[in-house]
């Protein structure tokens, strides 16, 4: 018999963006009212690289999500002047759970990223004393490498020596795009994981130019050749507890995406649970859907799973063209599984 819904403990997003200001205001409940915690990327302008700026976020981010029972998870933004004592402060003081690698250039705000993978080894040693985690944006950003290969190269040149260097340091390689780290994830060591979108379950690259230059599908790492969907679809579902859910929600303006230099970031958070299930759906792994949304990432990050459960049903559900003046993953189209309330 075909299940008709499904119910699970409270699930958390492990990668999401909710920007500041009025932005802030107008996305923060979107992820508040599907998911009891999120790990909140630090990429604001300024980015956030201390304890005080970390801990001010926090509070308007709960003043934005209030009415919502939500915790938000601060990130410290790495520079290559990070100081390895702030780190610590801010982790011992539970501001911080996790750090953040943004390679100079490699995605928004990541121009006061990281310019040598050494120059944050400091900190990276003081993170594995004190099993802060580490998240990866995982691409590479030199130019003359294919901007589709960037991601396989950066587990290549940098992460594969880096998990050599630092081989107790628990590491999460970010948005997955490709089989090459779908399958280095699943073969390394317990303390490294990932995180896995929506839309790299549910698009390849030709989604980028379907009918015409399509700006909404454009995020980074830019979405992959078909079989790299297809060995991340393998990797979500499998039931392994080295990947887990991380929307990477990135809202812009209408505007700065539909522009002749387009952002990249894909708006998912207000369909999220119900745009995965329906991948866990076609792959026939409804029971695993549990262990990717609410177990792997508590356990990985070594808090407490979440009380509660939400149910998803099974129901035509019309995704609106756009949704507080953005446009969210799946504008305009239909999904097969509806968020109960
Ligand atoms: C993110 C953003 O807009 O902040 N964009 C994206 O395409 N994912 C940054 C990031 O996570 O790379
Ligand atoms: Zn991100």
């Amino acid at each position: 018999m075909t299940l008709q819904s499904i119910t699970i403990r409270r699930p958390d997003d492990w990668h999401v963006h909710l920007r500041d200001g009025e932005m802030l205001e107008r996305v923060a409940p979107h992820t508040a009212r599907q998911f009891a915690r999120a790990i909140v990327m630090p990429n604001l302008v300024p980015p956030v690289t201390s304890v005080e700026a970390a801990s001010a976020y926090r509070d308007r981010i709960l003043s934005a999500a209030s009415g919502y029972d939500f915790t938000p998870l601060m990130t410290c933004y790495l520079t290559d002047s990070i100081d390895p004592d702030e780190l610590a402060r801010g982790h011992a003081e539970g501001v911080w759970v996790a750090a953040k690698l943004y390679p100079a250039g490699a995605t928004t705000n990541s121009a006061s990223g990281v310019t040598d993978i050494r120059n944050i080894y400091p900190a990276l040693e003081r993170m594995q004393e004190i099993g802060m985690v580490f998240c990866i944006h995982g691409e590479v950003t030199d130019t003359d490498i294919d901007v589709f290969d960037r991601e396989a190269v950066f587990i290549d040149r940098i992460l594969t020596p880096l998990t050599r260097e630092f081989p107790a340091l628990k590491m999460v390689l970010e948005h997955i795009t490709t089989r090459q780290a779908a399958e280095f994830v699943a073969s390394a060591p317990d303390n490294i994981a990932a995180t896995i979108t929506p839309q790299h379950l549910h698009l390849n690259r030709n989604a980028l130019f379907q009918g015409g230059l399509r700006p909404h599908a454009y995020c980074l790492p830019v979405v992959k050749r078909e079989e790299h969907r297809l060995a991340v679809r393998k990797a979500a579902v499998s039931g392994s507890p080295k990947f887990f859910l991380g929307t990477d929600t990135a809202p812009h303006a209408r505007e700065a995406k539909e522009s002749d230099c387009g952002c990249a970031g894909i708006f998912n958070a207000p369909y999220a649970l119900e745009s995965y299930v329906q991948v866990f759906d076609e792959e026939g792994a409804l029971d695993n859907f549990e262990g990717f949304a609410s177990e792997h990432g508590p356990r990985f990050y070594g808090l407490p799973l979440n009380d509660g459960a939400v149910t998803l049903e099974r129901a035509e559900v019309q995704v609106p063209e756009t949704v507080d003046g953005l446009v969210p993953f799946h504008s305009s189209q239909q999904l097969n599984w509806k968020f109960v309330d």
